[in-house]
């Protein structure tokens, strides 16, 4: 019997990734980049156990239905042919994080099954060949391997496909304040979304180019710490990931009433001076990019529709 756990930290896009190029292994259509964030991780331990018959795997306490692990099962699957390991596995993995609720569980999910599990399996893998790992079970998940900023270079195969760090230490003013508008599941998951506006929104193309600019200018900015354009630029890429879901046919959309209303208010604190962006994923919670110092007076604005454990404050991590 041999185990390993490890903690990886969810990372919210501040460039989105939307669009595969290749759906099985994973391959975006774009490079993203992304913060990590220190309030939200995933905790997973992998045991190979030659006595157990069968993969056994249990998110919070609950056993998963096989048709709930199907990614999870491809992962470990694929460690063991990496590795050589022949027993089952036993896979315990604990969220610190509103499951599919767009807040990204996915990202800290497979990094942590990726790093607990190749361990475990004997493999001592280097950060970019876990990058690769974490990339199959989710896209999003390539990036959570390293702290602080990070780009995920799209690559054209599973070895040119990985993260790299961009500013793994942040030690310059910037943190996401997370509005929990609701912690339930989502209804459209983002690898059907994705899919959706690839082939059908007419816009897709022009997404492409966008965001290979907006990369570009996104890490001039977080190389000379600018905090307004950092968050200027989050805010259109992700409004502009958010205009191929309306523009794909069926049209489908992430908003709720309360992600516009929250939105509404960071526009108003803008107006009023205090500079603050919005960001959302494949989920109505919404994500505001501020200054440490500024949170409080935001968080007493929202306060006015909002309990305090929706308005959660996570620096870089
Ligand atoms: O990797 P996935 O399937 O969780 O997709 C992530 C998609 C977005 O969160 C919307 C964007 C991103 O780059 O994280």
């Amino acid at each position: 019997m041999t185990q390993a756990t490890a903690r990886a930290h969810t990372n919210i896009a501040l460039i989105k990734y939307w669009g595969k190029q290749d759906e099985q292994l994973k391959l975006p259509q774009n490079n993203s980049l992304s913060l990590t964030l220190d309030h939200f991780y995933t905790d997973t331990t992998v045991i190979f156990d030659s006595s157990i018959a069968t993969d056994d795997f249990q998110l919070d306490g609950q056993k998963l239905a096989p048709q709930n692990a199907i990614k999870i099962q491809q992962l470990i699957d694929h460690v063991r042919q990496l590795s050589g390991q022949t027993a089952h596995a036993q896979v315990i993995s604990t969220n610190h994080v509103p499951t599919s609720a767009g807040l990204a569980s996915s990202a800290s999910g497979f990094a942590a099954l990726a790093a607990a599990a190749s361990k475990a399996a004997g493999l001592d893998l280097t950060q970019r060949d876990l990058s690769r790992l974490a990339r199959r079970g989710s896209g999003s998940a390539s990036r959570s391997i390293f702290g602080g900023f990070a780009e995920w270079q799209k690559g054209d195969s599973d070895e040119t496909s990985y993260a790299v760090p961009i500013q793994e230490t942040v030690d310059w003013e910037i943190a996401m304040l997370t509005v929990v508008v609701t912690a339930k599941e989502k209804k459209i998951s983002s690898s059907v979304g994705m899919k959706r506006s690839v082939l059908t929104s007419p816009y897709y193309s022009a997404w492409v180019a966008n965001a290979t600019q907006d990369l570009t200018q996104i890490k001039q900015a977080i190389a000379s710490q600018n905090f307004e354009q950092v968050g200027q630029i989050s805010e259109r890429n992700a409004m502009r990931m958010h205009a191929l879901t309306l523009s794909s046919d069926p049209s489908f959309t992430y908003f709720n009433a309360d992600s516009l209303k929250v939105m509404q208010a960071v526009n108003q604190l803008r107006d009023a001076g205090i500079p603050c962006y919005y960001t959302m994923d494949a989920g109505p919670n919404v994500k505001i990019i501020c200054r440490p110092t500024d949170a409080p007076k935001i968080t007493a604005v929202l306060s006015a529709d909002f309990a305090p454990d929706q308005l959660i404050l996570a620096q870089p991590g």
